[in-house]
């Protein structure tokens, strides 16, 4: 992203003076998809696109001037007003700027202009991009740092649980301030532990492929996935007074067939997804390890059948890129992201890389009237201050 493109706005729209600026990217992931908020395992990494900022303290007690580049929108609110702004993406900074205040950063008045490349409403958290970004400026700004990784990550979290009604898990937000160029990240969303890996495929390529069909994951089925997996925690609890079941990292197979009339169907399906979700996560881990490329993308095309038929977070338009993946002879490929639109990640073997896109773009084409964007994935650092 351009430094001197988000410079030159800054400047213009406020009072001439330059402030700090910072930038925080996207994620892709691997595998492990909506275990996160299940306390499984995640596979992501940072991309080389994101959200760059420029922010600089107004004098003021608790104004925030907020300029979205991008929107070409201006909004100014006193994140103190116990209400906050209306607009959707200003909201974000108003949540960060709350929840960095309730980690002890004495917060004060500033002003914000920002702009992405990361795209919106592809799966690729663009809105993790942009907490993780005002996060490390707030804490570079007025709270001398103090304020670690983690706790970056976890008031980002809230700031989608608090103030944007989206109840997330930990992995946009892990995965945007602890990205590392070169490096997949392996974490363990109960234990917080995790492990960079090393991601160079001799041979293959990572692509995503944008659908364009945006998805929105505030107010959205998203939450009624993760209700569905907590009831089925509290059936499988309710049944074993014995043990301690927090997410459904810690029931087995067994345990949800116990509980398969009481919960339904829709939830059983959902839980069945997310426990071979977990296994999956491993088994990827291990073929990684050993080099074996054609199991990972094997994991990935099961991941894409329980998203798509047992977690119905899928679409038309991702099956369809998925099924010409499988046509094309695509190693791995499937729904990345939360779902219901977005992009799929495409494991994809050197010498195949030029026909599959083609084709891709030309059947998707031809049945919806508009290519799918294709991004390589270039994996690349977290949240960081430019200058
Ligand atoms: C969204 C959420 C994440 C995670 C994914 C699905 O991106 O923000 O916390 O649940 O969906 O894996």
């Amino acid at each position: 992203m351009d430094i001197e493109f988000v410079r030159s706005r800054f400047i213009k729209h406020f009072d001439g003076k330059t402030g700090n600026i910072y930038a925080s990217p996207g994620r892709i992931n691997l595998i492990g998809e909506h275990t996160d908020y299940n306390g499984g395992f995640v596979f992501p990494g940072a991309v080389d696109k994101g959200i760059m900022a420029e922010m600089r303290p107004n004098g003021t007690e608790s104004t925030i001037r907020a300029y979205s580049i991008d929107l070409k929108d201006r909004v100014d609110f006193d994140f103190h007003d116990g209400q906050g702004p209306r607009a959707s993406w200003a909201r974000y900074i108003y949540g960060i700027a709350l929840e960095m205040e309730k980690l002890g950063v004495p917060v004060k008045g500033f002003n914000i202009a920002f702009a992405g490349d990361v795209p919106l409403g592809a799966g690729m958290s663009s809105s993790a991009a942009m907490e993780s970004c005002f996060a490390c400026g707030l804490n570079d700004l007025f709270g001398d740092n103090k304020v670690s990784k983690w706790d970056m990550v976890l008031a980002g979290q809230a700031t989608e649980h608090n103030y944007c009604g989206v109840n997330c898990g930990i992995m946009d937000q892990f995965a945007s301030v602890f990205g590392q160029a070169g490096k997949l990240m392996r974490l363990d969303c109960r234990s917080r532990e995790f492990e960079y890996f090393p991601f160079n495929p001799k041979g293959y390529k990572l692509v995503l492929l944008n659908s364009c069909v945006k998805h929105e994951l505030a107010g959205s089925p998203y939450n009624d996935r993760r209700n569905s997996c907590e009831n089925v925690v509290k059936h499988i609890a309710a049944k074993h007074p014995e043990g301690t079941f927090e997410t459904l990292r810690d029931c087995t197979w067994e345990q949800l067939e116990e509980v398969r009339a009481e919960v339904g169907e829709e939830d059983y399906k959902r839980a069945h997804f997310v426990l071979g979700e977990k296994d999956r996560v491993l088994a990827v881990c291990d073929a990684l390890v050993a080099g074996d490329y054609e199991t990972v993308g094997k994991k990935m095309y099961e991941t894409h059948d329980g998203l798509s038929k047992e977690y119905e977070v899928s679409c038309e338009e991702l099956d369809f890129l998925n099924d010409i993946a499988k046509e094309c002879g695509v190693t791995g490929s499937r729904i990345m992201g939360g779902g219901f639109g977005g992009c799929t990640i495409n494991l994809v073997k050197d010498d195949l890389y030029d026909s599959f896109i083609a084709t891709a773009k030309e059947k998707y084409a031809a049945k919806y009237g508009k290519e799918p964007k294709v991004y390589d994935v270039i994996i690349s650092d977290g949240s960081r201050k430019i200058c």
